[in-house]
């Protein structure tokens, strides 16, 4: 079983790189019969979703465009449900149809403070895509329109997830050893 360790953490392989790949190109299919004509704008939540982001728009055939914000809430292998907005949106998504790309959605609370903040503005409206999804974290009444892979509660690094900053640049998705 492939592992590796980070810090004083070991980690096994949850999700490969062949299934991550596999499942965003269905995304990108269903995204673009969905959204096709409406010139979305899909908004990538750095750090953690630059991997799916640039993955998924790939795949997507269609015109749109991209635009980043940057949070952070999470310390360590704890989501500490206090969130800083790092960057935020520079473009007028005034009318517009937004799509927000999560890396993972755990407690919620991020999507939840990333769509108030977006609504101010007033877009037509807001899909929601998250590569991994922690049904049994959520805290709230979300619908999140896109999902690659519903997880346990495990804590995973890879592919854009982090431990302590590190960890983002494996290509397959680890879950820690307990
Ligand atoms: P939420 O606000 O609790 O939904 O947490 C969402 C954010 O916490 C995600 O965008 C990730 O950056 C981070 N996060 C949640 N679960 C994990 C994990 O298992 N590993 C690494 N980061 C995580
Ligand atoms: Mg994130």
């Amino acid at each position: 079983m492939k592992q590796v360790t980070i810090k004083d953490k070991t980690f096994s392989i949850s999700i490969s790189s062949d299934q991550i790949q596999k499942r965003i190109a269905e995304i990108a299919v269903q995204i673009t019969k969905d959204l096709k004509d409406r010139n979305p704008i899909f908004i990538s939540v750095l750090k953690g979703a630059f991997l799916f982001s640039a993955d998924l728009l790939k795949k997507v055939d269609m015109d749109c465009e991209i635009s980043f914000m940057r949070v952070s809430s999470y310390s360590g292998t704890q989501s500490t449900g206090n969130i800083k907005s790092l960057i935020g949106l520079s473009e007028d998504i005034t009318g517009r149809t937004v799509v927000l790309l999560e890396d993972i959605v755990d407690t919620g609370e991020t999507v939840v403070y990333l769509l108030n903040e977006l609504k101010k503005n007033n877009p037509a409206e807001i899909k929601i895509a998250s590569l991994l999804l922690k049904p049994k974290a959520l805290k709230h009444d979300l619908k999140i329109d896109y999902v690659g892979f519903e997880v346990p509660n495990d804590f995973l690094v890879g592919y854009g997830l982090d431990y302590d900053g590190l960890g983002r640049n494996l290509e397959d998705i680890y879950k820690i050893v307990e």
